[in-house]
């Protein structure tokens, strides 16, 4: 197992999709390559003072841009277009899509949402961070220009997606729809080698994972839920669960995917969507929870059923272990 690559992988799965022409798998490639950048980049934060800290900007959600989203951004960006087989990108870091023009972009069949930096504020503390991307099919005609309708599509609608964590370990975590396959980097030989095939989550876990320091603001139902997570109980898989949260969206559905667990992110009074984004935070993970055995709720349904209005849209998230999130959602729904 250990020796296959994750090059060899794309390639060997690329023939389950009858008809494919390659191009998915160039995308996969794409991403695969600008992690490496970033990830190299990214183990040396410590060491040089023009990779850490702020550049003084604010991007489009009033969030202080760091020097590695403004990085990170770069190199997937530039990594995606110069494959040829996408003909938009949308970002966290920019406030409109980008439209790739050229003449074999513009007739590429695929648009890439991502997150290039998650957790970015964690950078300069040494502390895990990730990368999140979601690729759909465009639903304009090949001939005609990309427009918003080709990024605004639900999560449904995905045909791949995936994330990067440079941790202790530089991982690419992927799915196609069918199933999850994790890698992980060696970067003594720059490679990624297949290190977890198969993904599946624990349908129940001892984990909760949640920003508590905002529980006055939550909503009834969640609040029953936090201590339903901290009563004692012999049933229900042993409680209390232990209480875990990095503040790194990724580094936290990371671990629950491994362990099993739920992490939440909540409406507020003061943020009644949430803060995490829906196209290219949620929808993303939704699609590979779900892959992996598990769920991914808002607080009305599905993530995977919301349609988009909005490019940087918000939503409240609880994703992880199957019974886990059942159990929340008995909560919410009878609490409102
Ligand atoms: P980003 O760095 O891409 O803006 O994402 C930050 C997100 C996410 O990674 C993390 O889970 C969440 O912000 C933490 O928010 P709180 O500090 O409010 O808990
Ligand atoms: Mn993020
Ligand atoms: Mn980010």
């Amino acid at each position: 197992m250990k020796n296959i690559t994750v090059g060899e992988f794309i390639v060997d799965t690329q023939n389950n999709f009858p008809g494919s022409s390659g191009e998915l798998s160039k995308i996969l490639s794409a991403i695969k390559l600008a992690s490496k950048i970033v990830s190299h980049e990214i183990n040396k934060a410590g060491l040089a003072a023009d990779i850490i800290g702020s550049v003084g900007n604010e991007n489009v959600q009033g969030e202080e841009q760091q020097k590695l989203d403004l990085y990170a951004n770069d190199k997937f960006i530039n990594a995606l277009s110069a494959r040829g087989v996408i003909c938009g990108v949308a970002s966290e870091e920019n406030e409109s899509y980008i439209e790739f023009n050229n003449e074999v972009n513009s007739a590429a069949k695929y648009v890439v949402l991502i997150d290039p930096l998650d957790g970015s504020s964690n950078i300069d503390v040494n502390v895990s961070v990730g990368t999140i991307f979601s690729v759909f099919k465009r639903k304009t005609n090949e001939s005609e220009p990309v427009n918003i309708s080709d990024f605004l599509q639900k999560g449904d609608e995905q045909v791949a997606a995936g994330y990067i964590i440079y941790g202790s370990s530089t991982m690419l975590v992927y799915s196609t729809g069918n199933g999850v396959n994790g890698f992980t980097f060696d970067p003594g030989i720059g490679v990624f080698f297949l290190s977890h095939p198969n993904m599946k989550i624990p349908a129940s876990g001892r984990l909760y994972s949640v920003n508590e320091g905002n529980i006055n603001e939550f909503k009834d139902g969640i609040k029953k839920y936090i201590s339903y997570c901290q009563s004692e109980s012999e049933k229900d898989n042993k409680k209390p669960y232990s209480s875990r949260y990095i503040g790194s969206l990724v580094a936290d559905f990371h671990r629950n995917l491994i362990k099993g667990g739920i992490y939440m992110y909540p409406s507020t009074k003061s943020a009644p969507n949430g803060k995490l984004r829906l196209l290219y935070e949620c929808a993303p993970l939704a699609f590979i929870i779900e892959q992996a055995g598990g769920k991914a709720i808002s607080e009305s349904g599905r993530i995977m059923d919301i349609i988009p209005k909005e490019l940087h849209e918000r939503t409240p998230i609880f994703i992880g272990s199957s019974n886990m999130v059942d159990t929340l959602e008995q909560l919410m729904n009878s609490e409102g």
